[in-house]
């Protein structure tokens, strides 16, 4: 495990309590669990390089089945404690099972396809920055804690437990 990323997010943590005393929802989010995201090992998956794709390249194929694994835990340890655990949400999070709603029911397969592709890459631009509003930080950025690798897999993990 590496803690590169430690000293930042620590200062982001103190933001993040500063921003909680002003908005409920942020406050019951981080009031249980580990506030320090973990960094996850992805090295048994297929490597993607520095580029980020635009779409999840763990959906099928070679690479699924660990990246399904990897990803189940990597959800449980950052994700979980705001967006639910096995991503039912309470209600202070969206709720992830519902990220490709709009898709699943698309009949014309190209198009469904597309639907999912746009999905995917508001998905890991959503991960890698964070949502800030007004200077309150509604949801932590993981740039540079999780790998591509690691987002993709806890996409990977989602489309699993996909509900319309
Ligand atoms: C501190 C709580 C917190 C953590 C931790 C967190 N999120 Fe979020 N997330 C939120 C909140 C709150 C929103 C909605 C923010 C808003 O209103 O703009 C959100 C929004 C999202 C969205 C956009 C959903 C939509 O329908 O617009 C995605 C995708 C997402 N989170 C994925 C993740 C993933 C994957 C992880 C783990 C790597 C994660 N989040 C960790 C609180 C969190």
């Amino acid at each position: 495990m590496t803690y590169l990323a430690k000293p930042p997010f620590v200062r982001l943590a103190r933001g993040i309590v500063l921003a909680a005393l002003s908005v409920s929802a942020a406050t019951l989010a981080w009031s249980h669990g580990d506030v320090v995201p973990q960094s996850v090992d992805t090295t048994t998956l297929p490597q993607l390089g520095k580029k980020w794709l635009d779409a999840n390249p763990y959906s099928k194929g070679e690479g699924h089945k660990e990246a399904l694994r990897i990803g189940t835990s990597a959800y449980n340890q950052n994700c979980a404690r705001c967006h639910g655990l096995e991503a039912i949400s309470g209600g202070m999070s969206p709720d992830l099972r519902k990220l490709d709603a709009d898709c699943t029911g698309l009949a014309d397969e190209a198009k469904k396809d597309m639907c999912f592709a746009e999905m995917s890459e508001f998905f890991a631009g959503t991960v890698r920055r964070g949502r800030v509003r007004d200077g309150r930080v509604y949801m932590p950025p993981f740039e540079n804690i999780l790998t591509q690798e690691a987002v993709w897999a806890i996409k990977t993990y989602l489309e699993t437990r996909r509900e319309p």
